[in-house]
């Protein structure tokens, strides 16, 4: 299999800089018509210039590509509605979507403001929102469409000073569950990667072993997959970096089952804590049904078990 993108129009919030530059260029050198978007801030997300997405663009058409710059921001619906504009303008279509972009501002959560918070919503979480609530529509009438959120480590373990950082990115795999579903018989996939990479954003965090291996391409690699026509695989999250590549899963444990004719005292939940945390046999569900359904099944399991 030879995985190209010839005739696909895809487009990557924050292709200025970082990864989203490199999943611009991977696609572009496999045949994708590119819309560039990118604020051209700072890593907080302030500011603004013309310069990392028409830098982006240049790079794309000097090897050949075709691309387009977008200089929207990702932080209101009318700027997702631009983005994705922009990709009908240029190319007449869009089936692609990289959710991308990304500020980060660190604080304790004691001294973190309200603003500070938002800043960070408004752009993981909202701008995903907003671009692919824009380009969602027309995925829906083509019957086709390739959607990859941004999530992250952060979110998806923890991390100290990255409340706002990490509450939106965990998020996105709330977003990407639904989307799944939604997206699932018109040939629409919706997967998250939890990229590990040496950018701008991430240079402080890196130590100096690790750092240098940790290129965008490696996850532009796998971005490249999940964005193929070939890969059907939906609402998978795929932690990438440095050539390794895992997915991370939410899974339920086989549970314990107090009966259903009244409520266990604390104290009786305390003495099988063990065995309620227990994931040896836990499992994934397809959607919250599956969840409930497993629970409730063990539930009037028990009832009939009690009955004798
Ligand atoms: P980066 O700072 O190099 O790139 C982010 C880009 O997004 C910048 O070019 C910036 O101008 C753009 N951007 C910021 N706010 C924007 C807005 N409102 N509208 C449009 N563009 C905007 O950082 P990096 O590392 O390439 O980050 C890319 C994504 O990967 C982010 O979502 C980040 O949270 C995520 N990520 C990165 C990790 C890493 O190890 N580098 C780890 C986990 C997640």
């Amino acid at each position: 299999m030879t995985i190209r993108y010839d005739n696909r129009v895809a487009v990557v919030t924050g292709a200025g800089n970082g990864l989203g530059r490199s999943h611009a260029l991977l696609l572009a050198s496999r045949g994708a018509k590119v819309v560039v978007n990118d604020l051209g801030g700072s890593v907080e997300g302030r500011g603004g210039s013309h310069s990392a997405a028409d830098a982006v663009v240049a790079e794309i058409k000097a090897a050949g590509g075709q691309a387009v710059a977008n200089y929207d921001s990702v932080t209101t619906p009318e700027g997702g509605k631009a983005i994705i504009q922009t990709g009908y303008d240029a190319f007449g279509r869009v089936d692609i979507l990289i959710n991308n972009a990304g500020n980060n501002i660190q604080n304790s959560f004691r001294k973190m403001t309200v603003e500070e918070f938002t800043a960070v919503v408004d752009v993981h979480l909202m701008g995903a929102v907003y671009c692919t609530r824009a380009a969602w529509q027309g995925m829906l009438d083509q019957q086709y469409g390739r959607v990859v959120m941004t999530t992250s480590a952060a979110g998806l373990f923890g991390g100290h000073g990255l409340g706002n950082y990490a509450a939106a990115k965990i998020a996105l795999v709330g977003l990407m569950n639904t989307l799944k579903l939604e997206g699932r018989n018109r040939n629409i996939t919706v997967n998250c990667i939890a990229p590990m990479a040496t950018t701008r954003m991430s240079t402080e965090a890196m130590d100096d072993k690790t750092g240098p291996l940790l290129q965008p391409e490696f996850v532009s690699a796998v971005v490249g997959l999940l964005c193929a026509e070939e890969h059907t695989g939906t609402g998978d999250i795929i932690s990438a970096g440095a050539g390794y590549y895992s997915k991370i899963g939410i899974i339920e444990g086989a549970g314990v089952c107090f009966g259903a004719d009244q409520a266990p005292a604390p104290e009786a939940i305390a003495g099988r804590w063990a065995e309620i945390c227990d994931l040896s046999q836990a499992q994934p569900f397809d959607d919250a049904f599956g969840s409930v359904a497993y629970s409730m099944r063990k539930v009037l399991r028990g009832l009939k078990d009690a009955k004798g």
